[in-house]
């Protein structure tokens, strides 16, 4: 089966339903930014801070593509969908599940963040990212799972039954 990639912005939910999801199939959990931090050796919030957003999303793109592309449950980060070719490198090699969250579901879970770089820069309009990056995420998905209001368990059930 091709692996199953969590899309969505920061908040959406994709590590939670992630390890859901590893509870009810037993499949591989990867989390590309957990994977970012282990081949690079530095944080997220270090990686944005000495080396910048590009040099991120280069490290990004790559990890993406070293990602396996059969059984496994893969969380991304929020920006995966910004580089044109990491959406054509979803479209054509893995299920896509977009969780789609409204803007004040995620001002509420991430009031308290402070692990998030773009997140905590004041300096970002960060609905405006949300409204730029909905049609990317729309663009890769196979599969678009509203989240406000749900349970995970029930988040995780519309996804079972879909893929
Ligand atoms: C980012 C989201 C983060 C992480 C990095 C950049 C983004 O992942 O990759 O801080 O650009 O939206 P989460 O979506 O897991 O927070």
């Amino acid at each position: 089966m091709q692996s199953i990639y969590l899309v969505g912005f920061m908040g959406s939910g994709k590590t939670s339903v992630a390890e859901k999801l590893k509870e009810e199939t037993n499949k591989i959990v990867l989390d590309t930014d957990q994977l970012i931090v282990e081949e690079y050796g530095l944080t997220i919030p270090e990686i944005f801070e000495q080396k910048g957003e590009a040099v991120f999303r280069e490290y990004e793109s790559s990890i993406l593509k070293n990602t396996p592309v059969h059984d496994a449950i893969i969380a991304t980060g929020g920006g995966i969908i910004e580089k044109e070719e990491n959406r054509k490198w979803l479209k054509e090699n893995g299920k896509v599940i977009f969780l789609q969250t409204s803007w004040d579901e995620i001002n509420r879970r991430l009031i308290d963040d402070q692990s998030r770089p773009i997140w905590n820069n004041q300096s970002r309009d960060k609905q405006k990212l949300l409204n730029d990056r909905t049609p990317k995420y729309k663009e890769v998905a196979d599969i678009v799972v509203t989240t406000d209001g749900k349970e995970l368990e029930m988040i995780v059930n519309e996804i079972l039954s879909q893929i």
